[in-house]
This record gives C-alpha cells, sequence and structure tokens, in this order.
C-alpha cells in the first residue's frame, strides 16, 4: 500500500517564487506531498495569480479585513483544516503569527529564510551579511516556533558572497538556492525523514557525497595557500 501524500498548505504575501517550486515539486509522481492551496495575507500578492494559472486554489485572506490578529488566524485555520492540510509551508509569508497559532501548527509549519539561521534572522537579511562581512550566505528551511525565524533546522544551503555584491546580488544568488532547497526540505519533513526531537531536527543519516567544507574564497585560489598542498 503506497503512503498518502501530506497535504501542504502555502501561506504568502509576496512574489511567490519559493511558492512555484513547491508547487513544480509536488507535480512529481513520487513527490511526497501534495500542494491543495495557496493563501495569500495580500490581496495584491503577484504568487497569487501565478498559483491560479498552475492550477493550484490560491485566495487572499486578507490580513487587514480583521479586528485581531486571532480573528486573522482563525480564518486562516478554517481554511487549513476545511481543506485538510497537514503541514503549512510559509514561503514568503511577511505577518508574523502569534504564538497561539505557532501552538496549533506545532511541528506542522515550516518557513524559509534567506540565512543561514540563526544568524540574520528578520527583515534586510542581505544588507546585514554584506554590512557584517561574511563570505558564505545562505538559506535555511525549519519548523516554525513563536520567535520569529527560529525553530529546528531541517536544511541548510551555503551560498558565497562575492566581491562587489549588492543586497540585490546576493539575494538573487541565494534566491537559486532557496528553488532547490525547499523542496528537498518539504521532502525530508513530509516522510518523516527530518523529525523533530529535542527541538532539533534528528537525521537523516546520509553519507557525505560531496566536499566535507565549502571555502570561500576556494583554497589554493590567487594568491591563497592550499593547507593540503606541500
Ligand atoms: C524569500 O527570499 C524568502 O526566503 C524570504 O522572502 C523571500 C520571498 O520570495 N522570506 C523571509 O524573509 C521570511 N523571514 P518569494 O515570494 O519569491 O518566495
Amino acid at each position: 500500500m503506497t503512503t498518502p501524500k501530506k497535504r501542504v498548505g502555502i501561506l504568502i504575501s509576496g512574489r511567490g517564487s519559493n511558492m512555484l517550486s513547491l508547487i513544480s515539486a509536488a507535480r512529481a509522481p513520487d513527490y511526497p506531498a501534495e500542494i491543495v492551496c495557496v493563501v495569500s495575507n495580500r490581496p495584491n500578492a503577484e504568487g497569487l495569480a501565478k498559483a491560479q494559472s498552475e492550477g493550484v486554489l490560491a485566495c487572499t485572506i486578507d490580513g487587514k479585513a480583521f479586528d485581531s490578529r486571532e480573528a486573522f488566524e482563525d480564518a486562516l485555520d478554517t481554511q487549513f483544516k476545511r481543506l485538510g492540510v497537514d503541514i503549512i509551508a510559509c514561503a514568503g509569508f511577511m505577518k508574523l503569527l502569534t504564538p497561539g497559532f505557532v501552538k496549533r501548527w506545532h511541528d506542522r509549519m515550516i518557513n524559509i529564510h534567506p540565512s543561514l539561521l540563526p544568524s540574520f534572522k528578520g527583515l534586510d537579511t542581505h544588507e546585514r551579511a554584506l554590512e557584517a562581512g561574511v563570505k558564505i550566505a545562505g538559506c535555511s528551511v525549519h519548523v516554525v516556533r513563536a520567535e520569529v525565524d527560529s525553530g529546528p533546522i531541517i536544511a541548510q544551503a551555503a551560498v558565497p558572497v562575492l566581491e562587489g555584491d549588492t543586497p540585490e546580488s546576493l539575494a538573487a544568488r541565494v534566491l537559486e538556492a532557496e528553488h532547490r532547497l525547499y523542496p528537498h526540505a518539504l521532502a525530508l519533513f513530509a516522510t518523516g525523514q527530518a523529525a523533530v526531537s529535542g527541538e532539533r531536527i534528528a537525521g537523516p543519516q546520509v553519507p557525505i557525497n560531496q566536499e566535507k567544507a565549502l571555502f570561500w574564497p576556494p583554497l589554493g585560489s590567487i594568491s591563497g595557500r592550499d593547507p593540503n598542498q606541500t
């Protein structure tokens, strides 16, 4: 008997490029999750039309149309429950969620953030990474906890920072990694290969099939000395 696919609801606020990467991955017959709806808190989010043109149910639950955050979140909850959603995937969802809603979806809600968490939580991630002079940036997918951009980390990708990078050029390079990382992380989470245990994600246990460390700038480059060379 085949395991039923997890039913995923995606929350967006804007462009929706990560949403599209999940929709596209979920088209594969062997992908362990299906995207059952996209919900935006902003009526003018570009991602809404993109989801519709992919044939995915998309709607707005306008954050500004409710008297309280709790009332807004009750409407979200009702929509997701009505559609039998198992996992909420936040994809550029920029509205803060109350601890109460996060608790209701405990270990059933994940998020993508464009930094190597726990560094650079919050907004203006790339500006702050460049200001700090980091050589390696990246992105993370994590299980959502009440504190913003925190919670057990499912997967991360490291991305080099290039000389002359602007926040926009770095954001574009990280976004390419996001589009590959999020479908991978959702699949791990949906199958239970990445499961929360003691506020960390245990496993999966897989052999390393690539370089053990990413060196940036690369070892032996230009005038740098490769310590492996004698
Ligand atoms: C992405 O870079 C995502 O990681 C970030 O917003 C962008 C949304 O782009 N999310 C956060 O900063 C959440 N803290 P998209 O709408 O094209 O997916």
